[in-house]
């Protein structure tokens, strides 16, 4: 990885300025847990060519292959009520989903932590926050994206995807990571300054795959299925199940293409 090419495509004034690179690491999202409790400022960005035991949501492990996949870590101090805290998946959603757009891959997302491409996953999101009373004192914002892998590289590719299988171009992953910082510190701030959310939710929605379609949704060993209808003020995912609306803060969601 070359740390030079992210900085000269940067347009961010905090996100990725001061970047923490590792040929080979556990976890990314550990690194900068560690990093923020040693003072890292907002901001830092953690990079691994190689990430070893990369962790997912629920507790679930999350595989990359060497200078292949883009594995980073965002530490943000967002200061602001953890009412909030569920916006932020979606919003790390929303700027990777930009990003690859403006590189030329049109994906789409799915509630939570999703980044699809044609119904595979191309990446996901893992949020990580730590609170002080109400306060979300830090919020490390892990992303894992398929970049440059073929078909043998993928754990299962009648469920993933890559950037380079969707596209069949390869790409440098330092533009993909610049892209993303891009993307995502106007929307952070706009939500940190004024805890506005519409550009999010604006945005989740429109690129949503299975918005107004019909979901299973599995929550704590139980599921249900019903239309997915949006996003409520805190991110949460509304579910209409025989005409009552049901809210789902966690959960799973499957759904036919
Ligand atoms: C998921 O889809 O379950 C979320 C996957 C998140 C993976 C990323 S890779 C970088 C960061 N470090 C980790 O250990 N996990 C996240």
């Amino acid at each position: 990885m070359f740390i030079n090419l992210i900085h000269a495509n940067l347009t961010t004034d905090k996100l990725g300025r001061k970047i923490e690179h590792f040929l080979r690491t556990d976890s990314t999202n550990n690194d900068a847990q560690e990093l923020a409790l040693d003072g890292a400022e907002e901001g830092t960005l953690v990079i691994a060519d190689h990430q070893t035991s990369g962790k997912g949501r629920d507790g679930r492990k999350w595989l990359s292959v060497a200078g292949k996949s883009l594995t980073i870590s965002i530490i943000l101090k967002p200061g602001m009520h953890s009412y909030f805290t569920g916006w932020f998946p979606l919003m790390a959603g929303v700027a990777v989903r930009e990003a690859l757009a403006g590189l030329g891959l049109n994906s789409g997302l799915k509630w939570p932590n999703d980044i699809l491409y044609l119904g595979k996953k191309l990446g996901g999101i893992l949020c990580e926050s730590s609170l002080k009373g109400h306060r979300l004192e830090q919020m490390i914002m892990g992303i894992g994206l398929n970049v440059n892998e073929n078909e043998n590289d993928l754990f299962d590719s009648t469920q993933a995807t890559s950037y380079f299988l969707s596209t069949l171009r390869t790409i440098q992953p330092e533009l993909v990571i610049a892209g993303i910082l891009n993307k995502l510190e106007p929307l952070y701030r706009q939500m940190q300054d004024s805890q506005d959310f519409t550009t999010v939710k604006k945005l989740w929605t429109e690129h949503c795959c299975h918005i107004q379609k019909s979901v299973t949704f599995t929550s704590k060993n139980e599921s249900q299925s019903g239309i997915f209808i949006g996003l409520d003020d805190r991110g949460a995912a509304l579910v209409n199940i025989h005409n009552i609306t049901k809210t789902y803060h966690s959960g799973d969601i499957h759904f036919l293409n």
